[in-house]
């Protein structure tokens, strides 16, 4: 049995047993900090922690790690709810093109974007994009990352879709964090169906569908709904078609424009509904009383300079706003949620800790994973990670760039990165 004890904790950040569930509205800037605290690990779960005058919890200390964090704090690992980990190869040329005036809308509609992407990753064998891609998750842990959702949809042919999914079932079985795996063939319409929207519709239901099922693929399915790549009534046929499957909706709505996918994705009991940009009142109400929670995706908002998604809004309205990636090759091009919490504050408005919150419980909420992640719970999963020396939590959100992790453990085992 392994055993681990950490103590003089600064701060032991989300400590609450009865978190299954993500904070919404005011309660997302309740911080559950416990300071000068302990934790114990006893194999991959959560056994106890409380503050350092009160050891009642240890007893037996034989064949016990006992780590010393004394001005750090510790937190529930990052949870990271939508990505597009899985790709071919980055983007660079596209990055210049939009410094130099072109939008990302021109861009895709030029062949650039999605289809730039698919285009390579269809030639790509599976053992190196899984090789790339475990690699590229595992950098991520680095930074905080213990649990993440990775999206298919730079395949776009029934065989590429399955090679990117197989390729999330051999992460999900070779890599310590936890691992959520969604299709979203939906991500555009390939070129050889640019005046068959229908085929490709067809080819999604009637062939992807059904081979994903019969390999236990997907944990989700997802569509990109925007103008000039899938409208309401497509993507409300798309998710219909999953729910047979059993596939839950987790969608990109509203990047670029206000269409009504809020409310179609929430009726169809979506998980979450992600990017938001745009947003109008029509799209609070809808969220208003669902299970669905809204998650801003800062990062795309950054490096596509489009407008930040309107979290005071959504927090003064009682909703539970998660915060993840959107890690890919064309709108971000990076996994760090540090940086995510950073643009959280400076860019939205958020709190440090309604920010800590959204890349948390909540993001580990809109991926079904509440009741094992997210917290310092008892019987949770020891999924954790050790600040290095700090003043305050707000260090994370407010030294931008910076790496202020110094370990992480997944399933209680310290994570080192070869
Ligand atoms: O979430 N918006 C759709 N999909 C991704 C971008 C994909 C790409 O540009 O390759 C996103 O931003
Ligand atoms: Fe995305």
């Amino acid at each position: 049995m392994s055993k681990i004890l950490i103590k003089n904790i600064k701060g032991l950040f989300q400590v609450n047993d009865q978190l299954t569930k993500a904070k919404a509205g005011a309660a997302m800037q309740i911080d559950d900090m416990l300071e000068n605290a302990f934790l114990a690990i006893e194999n991959d779960t959560i056994v106890a922690y409380g503050s350092m005058d009160d050891w009642g919890g240890i007893t037996d200390w034989r064949d016990l790690q006992v780590i010393d964090a004394e001005g750090k704090f510790v937190l529930p690992a990052f949870c990271d709810s939508h990505t597009h980990a899985i790709f071919a190869d980055t983007r660079e040329g596209e990055f210049e093109d939009r410094i130099k005036g072109l939008s990302y809308e021109e861009i895709a509609l030029k062949g650039g974007g999605i289809l730039n992407s698919a285009g390579k990753l269809q030639h790509m064998d599976e053992d190196q994009l899984f090789e790339d891609a475990l690699n590229r998750i595992h950098s991520l842990v680095q930074y905080g990352t213990g649990a993440i959702e990775i999206k298919s949809g730079y395949g776009l042919t029934t065989e590429a879709e399955l090679k990117m999914l197989r390729v999330v079932k051999r992460l999900k079985e070779a890599s310590p964090m936890t691992i959520k795996a969604t299709f979203l063939g939906a991500h555009a319409i390939p070129k050889e169906y640019k005046e068959n929207r229908r085929g490709y519709i067809d080819l999604m239901i009637n062939e992807m569908l059904p081979k994903i099922h019969e390999e236990g693929l997907a944990d989700y399915i997802d569509c990109f709904c925007e103008r000039n790549y899938f409208t309401v009534d497509e993507m409300n046929e798309i998710l219909d078609a999953g729910a047979k499957y059993g596939l839950t909706p987790k969608v990109h709505v509203n990047q670029f424009s206000v269409m009504g996918g809020v409310k179609s994705a929430v009726d169809r009991g979506a998980r979450s509904v992600d990017h938001l940009e745009e947003m109008d009142d029509g799209d609070i109400d809808a969220l208003k009383g669902s299970e669905c929670i809204p998650t801003l995706l800062p990062g795309c908002s950054f490096f596509l300079s489009i407008p930040y998604g309107k979290a005071r809004k959504m927090i003064e309205n009682n909703l539970p706003v998660a915060i993840a990636s959107d890690y890919n090759p064309g709108s971000a091009p990076s996994g760090n949620m540090q940086f995510l919490t950073s643009l959280a504050c400076a860019k939205m408005n958020m709190t440090p800790i309604e920010a800590l919150n959204a890349i948390t419980i909540n993001s580990a909420d809109a991926m079904d994973l509440a009741e094992t992640h997210g917290s310092i719970s008892i019987g949770k999963k020891a999924n954790i990670l050790i600040t290095k020396p700090m003043n305050a939590l707000a260090r994370i959100p407010y030294s931008f760039g910076e790496n202020n992790i110094e370990s992480v453990y997944l399933n209680g085992q310290l994570f080192e990165h070869k």
